[in-house]
């Protein structure tokens, strides 16, 4: 077992002089001297779920968030007194999973050595990982092509491991966990319909609220705004608004969603989702689906900030940050190592190089665990699971204010003379087009033409297009000429696609 540690005043008190790693909106990642904390010299990493700490922080820096009506009150909130008990899940699961990786054998810790848990902050403190992550190597200079192909290495390695360790994990962390005060909470569960639905819903929902005009003016009408004042719980409201916002431009949302999972769902399981009741009693009925290579423990957040770039001979693979590491299907992790922002493919060359990695991972999973995957399938859903995130990605850009975008596009000449009033909706059209454009040319060019033979390009094709009316019908890549040409280019290359 690990020390336990009263850090709640230490971490307040301390918030100044520590380096601060990363805020979120439902934990706070500090590098902290060691000695402060009683383990010696050096640096120790403290990531806090408590979201008392991080209010503080989001109060003093978040004028913007203030300005606009909530969403949902739970993200927007810039209360010190805001609490979200799912950090409280979160951040025991990542405690067992920390626990369960020291178990490993010396060369498959994949994750750094958990020093300390507090139950009053909700914090972990971790050893310090002396490398540079994969984004600091992106942003280090060229040769993008290798690092990602490094990248996919280091994903193929980890998988590995999670593979060969797939019943230790598991039997430590297991599907939900039961903690002391006999609640139940989240363990290595995969996403369950509900939750995706929840998600998804919650991510139109900002992408309508914070990226459509059309809503806006629409929000700002007489009865819309009576309509808000009619009732005590904003967020209700603004999101009643939101739907039939959609409603009257043909949108029915739960329809929407129902019928987006649904195909999601078949394009990345088939028929074997794991959600199934079975699974959860039965680990080897996981065991044997993961022989199979239907589904596998992933990291689940394989982002390049996430990964620390050591070469795998001195130390084999470490990441941080296994939150949302749960049984799921391994393409997820694929889909983020191949489509992250530091890697967005813009040519077709780029497209076709990314597919070619996806290969490489299918070939090296083939030598690496002895576990068959079908190429063709396998690319099919790791292109739907890119769709899936271009929206996820897209909703967290919406949720940058001005000076966040100004600091993130710093240097981009697409940007610099744009005015900080539209500063907001140039960036997520930007944005937007890269991720949605940049997959549909490609996916129409000569060599993209390729994956039409694919299994399941038919539904695939499906759900780009219901994604992209979507967003059309919602308004929000209409409004400039220039989005409207793209909207147009892609209308009718989706259609001649269609017709093939
Ligand atoms: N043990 C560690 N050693 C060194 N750096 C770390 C360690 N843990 C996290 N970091 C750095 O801090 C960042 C944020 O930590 P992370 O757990 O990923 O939090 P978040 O949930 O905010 O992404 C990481 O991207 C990584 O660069
Ligand atoms: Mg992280």
């Amino acid at each position: 077992m690990v020390r336990s540690l009263p850090l709640v005043e230490l971490l307040s008190d301390q918030l100044e002089g520590c380096r601060v790693l990363s805020v979120r909106r439902g934990s706070l990642t500090l590098g902290v001297n060691g000695e402060d904390l009683g383990f010696g010299s050096g640096q120790v990493v403290v990531k806090s779920y408590n979201p008392v700490a991080y209010g503080m922080f989001l109060k003093n820096n978040s004028e913007y968030l203030r300005k606009k009506p909530s969403l949902e009150s739970e993200a927007y909130s810039v209360n010190p007194e805001y609490y979200r008990p799912s950090g409280t899940y979160q951040w025991r699961k990542a405690q067992h999973i920390y626990e369960a990786v020291q178990q490993l054998p010396p060369g498959e810790r994949f994750l750094p050595r958990l020093l300390a848990c507090d139950e009053t902050s909700h914090s972990l403190v971790l050893e310090y990982v002396p490398a540079q992550d994969f984004r600091s190597y992106y942003l280090s200079g060229n040769d993008k092509k290798r690092k990602t192909r490094e990248l996919v290495d280091h994903l193929v390695e980890l998988h590995g491991i999670m593979g060969k360790n797939f019943r230790v994990l598991y039997d430590h962390v297991k599907w939900q966990l039961n903690v002391p005060d006999g609640t139940l909470t989240y363990g290595l569960r995969p996403r369950m319909w509900k939750d995706e639905c929840n998600r998804l819903r919650n991510y139109l929902r900002t992408i309508v609220y914070e990226g459509s005009e059309q809503f806006w003016e629409y929000l700002q009408r007489r009865e819309s705004q009576n309509y808000i004042a009619s009732s005590s719980d904003e967020t209700t409201q603004v999101n009643n608004l939101i739907s039939r916002f959609l409603g009257e431009r043909g949108i029915h949302l739960e329809n929407f969603l129902a019928s987006f999972l649904r195909r999601d769902l078949a394009l990345v399981y088939g028929n074997d989702f794991p959600g199934k009741k079975r699974l959860k009693t039965d680990s080897n009925v996981l065991h044997d689906r993961y022989r199979r290579g239907r589904l596998a423990l992933i990291h689940g957040d394989f982002n390049p900030q996430n990964i620390f770039n050591l070469s795998m001979s001195e130390q084999k693979v470490t990441v941080c940050d296994p939150d949302e590491m749960r049984i799921a299907h391994r393409h997820i992790d694929v889909a983020t190592a191949l489509y992250n922002i530091y890697n967005m493919p813009h040519t077709p060359e780029q497209e076709a190089y990314c597919l070619e990695l996806v290969k490489r991972y299918v070939e090296g999973v083939k030598e690496r665990e002895k576990v068959f995957l079908n190429s063709g399938e396998f690319i099919t859903a790791t292109l739907e699971t890119r769709l899936k995130e271009a929206i996820h990605l897209f909703a967290v850009d919406c949720r940058f204010d001005p000076a966040e975008i100004r600091a993130f596009t710093d240097g981009d000449e697409r940007f610099n003379d744009v005015p900080d009033s539209d500063l907001k909706v140039t960036f997520l059209r930007e944005m937007f087009v890269e991720n949605l454009e940049g997959f549909t040319d490609y996916y129409l060019s000569a060599y993209g033409r390729g994956l039409c033979d694919l299994p399941n390009a038919p539904l695939l094709r499906e759900q780009i297009l219901s994604v992209e009316e979507f967003f059309h019908k919602s308004g929000i890549v209409e409004g400039s000429s220039r989005a409207l040409s793209r909207g147009a280019r892609i209308r009718k290359g989706l259609a001649q696609v269609l017709q093939e």
